[in-house]
């Protein structure tokens, strides 16, 4: 008998009891800065050292934290079932804690690319970035990260992955962004749903969607307990 598979979506909430600031919440990252000045090829073209900037701090701050309870309690559902976790961090925390398989839709920090091809993306093996650094083709390198207004490529295999959940989950994220948002839609409408999140916001037209108004940190053993 195969194994059952559990599609989870996660956002910036999975990660903030690691110490990585959501975007949204009162201390949010939006909060301090408008992200049409820092997150759009506008930005990036009307002053790429302000973006730069941006995103190094960001990936310094990778160097600092560690996954947390959440992350690791999700590894263990692999024991019993086929987990695929499809993030719209751009950390690096679920490799970290060990999940096997995490699909990126917003990019990842850690990683760079080519600005005339973007098939040529790079480990950063450090966390700045600079201005003079080059692809192989000599254009300057960027952060390999979706910004507003661009294209998300990722949400067409990872529509097809939530289409084959037998569980869905969602953590930590205020489903306002789109396409991401929008992926619980794929999700067959007969298997069970949960979303964990304190401030849970209200999620329309979803059938058999439990709430657990609760931070990952206690939400998520709660519930990995009860699924094993
Ligand atoms: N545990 C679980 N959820 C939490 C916690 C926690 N400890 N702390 C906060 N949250 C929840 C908030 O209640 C909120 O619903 O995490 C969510 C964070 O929402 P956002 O800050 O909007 O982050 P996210 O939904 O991931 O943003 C989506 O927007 O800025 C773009 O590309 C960026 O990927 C990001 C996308």
């Amino acid at each position: 008998m195969s194994r059952k598979r559990i599609v989870i979506l996660t956002g910036a909430g999975m990660s903030a009891e690691s110490g990585i600031s959501t975007f949204r919440d009162n201390d949010g990252l939006w909060k301090k800065h408008r992200f049409e000045d820092l997150a759009t090829p506008h930005a990036w073209a009307m002053n790429p050292e302000l973006v730069m900037e941006f995103y190094n701090a960001r990936r310094k701050q990778l160097f600092e934290v560690k996954p947390n309870a959440g992350h690791f309690v999700l590894v263990k559902l692999e024991e019993k079932y086929d987990v695929q976790i499809i993030t719209q961090n751009v950390d690096d925390l679920h490799e970290r804690s060990g999940s096997s398989n995490v699909l990126h839709l917003h990019g990842e920090l850690k990683k760079v690319r080519s600005t005339v091809d973007e098939s040529l993306v790079y480990e950063l093996d450090r966390w700045e970035l600079k201005m003079g650094d080059k692809c192989e083709k000599g254009s300057q390198l960027r952060p390999h990260i979706v910004w507003f207004g661009e294209a998300v490529p990722m949400i067409v295999p990872a529509a097809e992955i939530a289409a084959t959940a037998d569980i869905f989950i969602v953590i930590g994220t205020s489903m306002v962004v789109y396409p991401a948002a929008g992926l619980i839609g794929y999700a067959p409408h007969d298997i069970p749903k949960y979303y964990i999140d304190p401030k849970a916001s209200h999620v329309g037209g979803i059938s058999n969607l439990k709430v657990i108004q609760k931070k990952a940190g206690e939400g998520v053993p709660e519930l990995v307990e009860e699924l094993l």
